[in-house]
């Protein structure tokens, strides 16, 4: 949570760090500060809200002249969001200044020794505590900032990316990380350097960055060079620098009102994106290096454990159903935070999938190391190259969805599944658990699921015309069974997540054991009844909805007639595999709950007190 971002060089830094702001706003959104340097006087402005709260602030107060500068969007933690917890934190002596991402863990106990020594503070949070414990520190040892820096990150206990410079030094930027992410734009001639939580802000800029390491820390010199150290022992690092792959087109709007309906669009070339190079359906070849390297661990496996949070753990639990139906072999899902907290018992003959589109989510984070730490096998399903998940796997792959930057994951969601069915269909034809009839058949009907989520996508406007009906509820229930269960679960985050109704995800048959309470003539029900899963029996739960006036929003197969009779509306997909349905039947809920939060005027891309990456427990 929170983004920070960051400029050194000879252009004005204002609008650098202002448009990196917006791109890295997923990350959080509570409030939003900028400090320029000019080399006389630092200009720093930060207020509760966005970074369009920010400029209007600017335009008013401040002014707009330095090379240097550092940048802050917020997610708040310790304190509340106001304009005195926002970041940029300055020093007492107004020397330093300095934006954080992460948690100082033990910033309290820092706090009291520095209030022995004639400290105050104006704001409630971890960061204000840091920038005059590295000031104390630089003042009690007379060193430099670095040097400073890395005494005082030596004592603090938790996580961070941090920027920080000292207007007495205007020529250089110190940045350090642990457990939360950061890159440096590398400019050319090393005239220019940027810095920012991802790549994002500056890709206009430069194709090259250096990712620092969990423990590292730079020393960013203008015109000059980077010099990576590590923190504990402040030996010197060879980084590497990386070449970005990333477009801008990737990481705007393209004529889309919004990022969530845009990426909901992307997916068909999304999915086929990630099939590239994997799925050969004419050699009859699926291909996954990480999979095809480590073949034998996931052979000898005794149990699958999948590992995640949110979206991911949905996407989780449609591949147990694939993994258990189709290697036939024991899955067990769970969410990353009660894993990791609850002394599980994971032996070497495990083997654990961490799923995660930001690979930067604390709680996966701590699963994985836990899992490594017992000598199970952890292969990771992630969408960020070089995010720390990825890095922290044992062996993984990646889902290539593209920059996903709405808070609500779509795309994420239906290439974390293909990659996983994927998986699931190498590994059953390694294992013999599947005949190659079968195979074959699933290998060519993955291949033409993009075109079937195009089919679907035309139904964005029936589906916009329902959402109208719905947009005053205050309760929803989504119903599905087997592979569509997950689906269901997935379909009411998303409603509630960005439209703020209560929604509920759960099997349809479970409906009799409770839920079916809650029914009467203002409740929607969203049921998922595609014509090869259990069927007949979803038919059922839904006349038992009927009954009680319950309102049906039916997802069916195309050229259903059954459902059509008694459901208030449906929303038709093409037929497929019962396995790769999800795929399909989560495309019309995506669109609901979308149109749903546009109709009730909410902030789809940017839902209130959420963040894209969950760098927090
Ligand atoms: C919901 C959503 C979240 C994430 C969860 C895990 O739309 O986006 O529930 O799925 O925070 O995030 P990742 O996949 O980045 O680990």
């Amino acid at each position: 949570m929170c983004g920070i971002t960051g400029y050194i060089g000879y252009r004005d830094a204002f609008p650098i760090i202002i448009n990196g702001l917006k791109r890295l706003e997923y990350r959080g959104y509570d409030s939003a500060g900028v400090v320029l340097y000019d080399g006389n006087q630092i200009n720093l402005s930060k207020t509760k809200g966005k970074v369009s709260d920010l400029l209007k602030k600017f335009d008013s107060d401040t002014s707009k002249v330095g090379n240097l500068g550092i940048g802050h969007t917020r997610w708040a933690t310790h304190g509340e969001p106001n304009d005195i917890n926002s970041h940029p934190h300055t020093s007492q002596s107004g020397n330093l200044v300095l934006v954080h991402n992460g948690i100082i863990e033990n910033y309290n106990s820092i706090k009291q020794e520095l209030i022995g020594r004639g400290y105050s503070f104006q704001s409630d949070t971890d960061t204000e505590v840091l920038v005059n414990f590295i000031e104390e520190i630089k003042i009690q040892n007379n060193v430099k900032l670095g040097k400073a820096v890395q005494i005082a990150l030596n004592q603090v206990v938790g996580a961070y990316a941090i920027a920080v410079f000292d207007i007495d030094k205007p020529d250089e930027i110190i940045v350090a990380k642990l457990g939360s992410p950061i890159a440096i734009g590398v400019g050319k001639d090393l005239e220019e350097f940027f810095i920012a939580s991802d790549a994002s802000p500056f890709i206009e800029y430069t194709r090259n960055a250096i990712y620092l390491e969990d423990g590292e820390m730079a020393i960013i010199k203008k015109r000059r060079e980077v010099i990576v150290k590590k923190i504990d022992d402040d030996t010197n690092v060879d980084a590497k620098v990386q070449e970005l792959q990333m477009n801008l087109g990737e990481i705007e709007k393209n004529g889309y009102e919004h990022f969530m309906l845009k990426e909901i669009h992307e997916q068909p070339r999304a999915i086929t994106d990630t099939f590239r190079g994997r799925l050969l359906p004419e050699e009859g070849i699926i291909k996954i290096s990480g999979l095809e390297n480590n073949m034998k661990r996931f052979l000898n496996a005794e149990r699958i454990i999948i590992v995640a949070c949110g979206t991911s753990w949905h996407a989780g639990l449609v591949a147990e159903y694939i993994f258990e139906e189709f290697v036939r072999i024991p899955v067990e899902v769970e969410y990353a935070s009660e894993f990791r907290y609850r002394n599980p018992i994971i032996t070497e003959r495990d083997l654990v999938i961490a799923i995660s589109q930001s690979g930067e989510t604390a709680d996966t984070l701590a699963a994985i190391k836990l899992a490594k730490s017992k000598g199970a096998f952890v292969f990771g399903v992630c969408n960020v190259v070089g995010s720390s998940i990825a890095r922290e796997n044992d062996s993984g792959v990646y889902t290539h969805a593209g920059p996903e930057i709405g808070v609500a994951s779509t795309k994420a969601f239906t290439t974390q599944i293909t990659v996983l069915t994927l998986m699931a269909l190498r590994l059953a034809r390694a294992k013999g658990t599947m005949t190659s009839a079968d195979y074959r058949m699933y290998l060519q009907e993955m291949e033409r699921i993009p075109a079937k989520v195009e089919k679907v996508l035309e139904m964005d406007a029936k589906v916009e015309e329902i959402a109208r009906k719905y947009l005053l509820s205050t309760n929803c229930l989504y119903l599905g069974r087997g592979y569509n269960f997950p689906v269901a679960l997935e379909g009411a985050l998303k409603l509630k997540e960005i439209s703020y109704i209560h929604a509920e995800g759960y099997p349809a048959a479970e409906m009799k054991h409770g839920p079916i309470a809650l029914i009467d003539d203002r409740m929607p029900v969203v049921v998922i009844a595609t014509s090869r899963g259990h069927y007949d029996k979803v038919v059922s739960n839904i006349q038992e909805i009927k009954s009680r006036s319950g309102k049906i929003i039916a997802v069916v197969t195309e050229g259903d007639t059954v459902v059509r009779d008694i459901a208030d509306h449906v929303i038709e997909i093409p037929d497929t595999e019962e396995a790769l349905s999800p795929l399909l039947t989560t495309i019309p809920l995506q669109l609901l709950s979308y149109y749903i939060a546009v109709m009730r005027n909410c902030n789809v891309d940017q839902p209130r007190n959420l963040a894209k990456s969950v760098t927090v427990e």
